[in-house]
């Protein structure tokens, strides 16, 4: 079993501009939330530059790699455009996400054994400029071994169908689902990649992931948005720092 080591949270802020959008004006401030965050104890700042740019901008990333004390971790899909602006920005986290244009939201994780040659050329120049490349994956261990293969030094397990059989009280999936995680964690662990995890996670869901001793980060946004509205931003982060610092200890 891993070292239990400190879990790392990055807060994805995607979502404050997804509302500001909804008026095409300036607020909420998705630099404003990056700052709370901070102060708040976020370990990083997670934002995801869609190629048709329906929540975060060109100049939210600018702005944010000019405010942040905490790393960021920029998201975004495998294309030119997209390694043309990490190159020039150069954070210190990129984590490659597939996308498409009609999904609501990141729906699975990234082909990466099927694209292995095209993946490994994609990511070359951006280790080369510094930034630590993770790959946003489900938890398939054709997809982690593929992932090694090709150079990165971290990936991102997709809890995505863990949280929705969750949500939808499909228990037995979601054990599943869950077990998928943990073996997973630890087989890309004992391959030396660093493994962080997200997507679609709560205050219910995240008990169980945070508790695996091989996962160092979780990246979690729309839960801690939506509770923003009713809580405040600091206040959903300290709850789910909490919770994660709880399912963490040792018993
Ligand atoms: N990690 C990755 C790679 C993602 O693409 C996303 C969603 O943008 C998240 C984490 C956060 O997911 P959520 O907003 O559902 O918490």
């Amino acid at each position: 079993m891993a070292d239990v080591q400190k879990l790392r949270l990055g807060v994805n802020i995607d979502h404050v501009a997804t509302v500001r959008n909804a008026r095409g004006g300036a607020y909420p401030d998705p630099l404003r939330a990056a700052r709370i965050a901070q102060e708040a104890g976020a370990d990083g700042i997670t934002a995801h530059l869609r190629e048709d740019r329906r929540h975060i901008s060109d100049a939210d990333i600018e702005a944010l790699m000019d405010v942040l004390t905490v790393p960021l971790n920029f998201e975004m899909a495998a294309t030119d455009e997209m390694q043309k602006i990490a190159l020039h920005h150069k954070p210190r986290a990129v984590c490659i996400v597939p996308e498409k244009r009609e999904e609501r939201t990141t729906e699975g994780g990234l082909e990466v054994a099927r694209e292995e040659n095209r993946l490994a050329h994609f990511i070359a120049p951006l280790r080369e400029a510094g930034s630590r490349v993770s790959i946003f994956i489900a938890a398939e261990q054709r997809q982690i071994e593929a992932a090694h293969r090709i150079g990165a030094e971290v990936i991102e397990l997709h809890t995505g169908a863990y949280c929705d059989a969750h949500a939808e009280g499909r228990t037995d999936e979601a054990e599943a689902e869950l077990g998928r995680l943990r073996d997973m964690a630890t087989f890309a662990h004992g391959l030396g990649l660093e493994v962080h995890a997200g997507h679609g996670l709560s205050y219910e869901t995240v008990v169980p992931v945070a508790a695996f001793p091989e996962v160092s980060e979780l990246n979690i946004g729309h839960f801690l948005v939506g509770e923003a509205i009713f809580l405040g931003l600091a206040p959903a982060i300290h709850e789910m720092r909490r919770l994660m610092d709880a399912a963490r200890a040792p018993r």
